[in-house]
């Protein structure tokens, strides 16, 4: 039997899901204690059901969450992130050898604990302003407005998986990709942290739409470095391939 290509999707999804990580994720993810971000303004894009904005919030840093599905009520949120946790982890489950190295079971139980400490804060700060409703790629914030941008699971990974993401019929196109970048920088004064970066196929490499944008920031003058993540996502967690994109002017 010939072996698969290696470009072989791994895992697909038919639908956007609202799925989200905790703050040590982001740590893992992005490289990034989130102590380093005391004092700092900083930008989640998209946010998700994500309890990264309620643990800063937590330790005090000024911090600003963005998704689409914010426009909802809490109880929804909270209705559509458990539907979609519970789906995913099926889909997962259904594809063990892409997620060899994950206990599915602690993994699911980590989302699901992130969702609720986000809808608990979300029910109670969304009147404030640090839940914004707004998609890439038109943000409703000034110029460099942030210090720090953080951007997980949405660009590259829910790209089409013919170019190495893993929605079928992906809307997001490399024309979108390349827009939002620039969004996410026009309103970042610092940094600007991408993941994950990899494709995921058979054989995992650089995200050809990673590489894309990663050309049209250096024709923009930025600077563009990975750094190494430790945030475990199946087949090639370990790999040096598994890094954050780090965008600063
Ligand atoms: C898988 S979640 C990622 C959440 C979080 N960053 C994390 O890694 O845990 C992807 C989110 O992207 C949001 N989304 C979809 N289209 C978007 C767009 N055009 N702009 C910003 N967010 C979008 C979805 O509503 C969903 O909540």
């Amino acid at each position: 039997m010939s072996s698969p290509a290696p470009n072989t999707p791994t895992f697909t999804l038919d639908a956007m899901q609202f799925f989200g990580r905790l703050g040590r994720e982001y740590e893992q993810m992005f490289a990034r204690p989130l102590a380093s971000l005391v004092g700092l303004h900083v930008l989640d894009c998209p946010s998700g059901p994500s309890s990264f904005i309620s643990e800063l919030h937590a330790l005090g840093v000024r911090a600003v969450g963005v998704d689409p599905l914010y426009a909802e009520s809490a109880d929804t949120l909270l209705a559509r992130g458990r539907s979609d946790v519970a789906h995913t982890i099926a889909q997962m489950r259904a594809n063990p050898a892409a997620f060899a190295d994950l206990d599915l079971e602690a993994y699911g139980a980590a989302k699901l604990h992130a969702l609720e400490a986000f809808a608990r804060h979300f029910a109670d700060e969304r009147n404030r302003g640090l839940y914004v409703a707004a998609s890439l790629p038109a943000l409703p914030f000034a110029d460099r407005a942030f210090d720090v941008t953080l951007s997980a699971h949405l660009l590259f990974t829910y790209s089409d998986p013919s170019t190495g993401g893993l929605l079928t019929n992906s809307p997001f196109t490399p024309e979108w990709h390349v827009a939002s970048v620039r969004e996410l920088m026009r309103v970042t004064r610092g940094e600007l942290r991408l993941y994950p970066t990899t494709t995921r196929w058979t054989k995992p490499c650089r995200h050809p739409l990673a590489e894309l944008v990663e050309r049209d920031m250096r024709a923009h003058g930025l600077a563009v470095r990975y750094e190494q993540s430790s945030f475990a996502r199946g087949n090639h967690a370990n790999d040096a391939l598994n890094a954050c994109m780090v965008i600063t002017r």
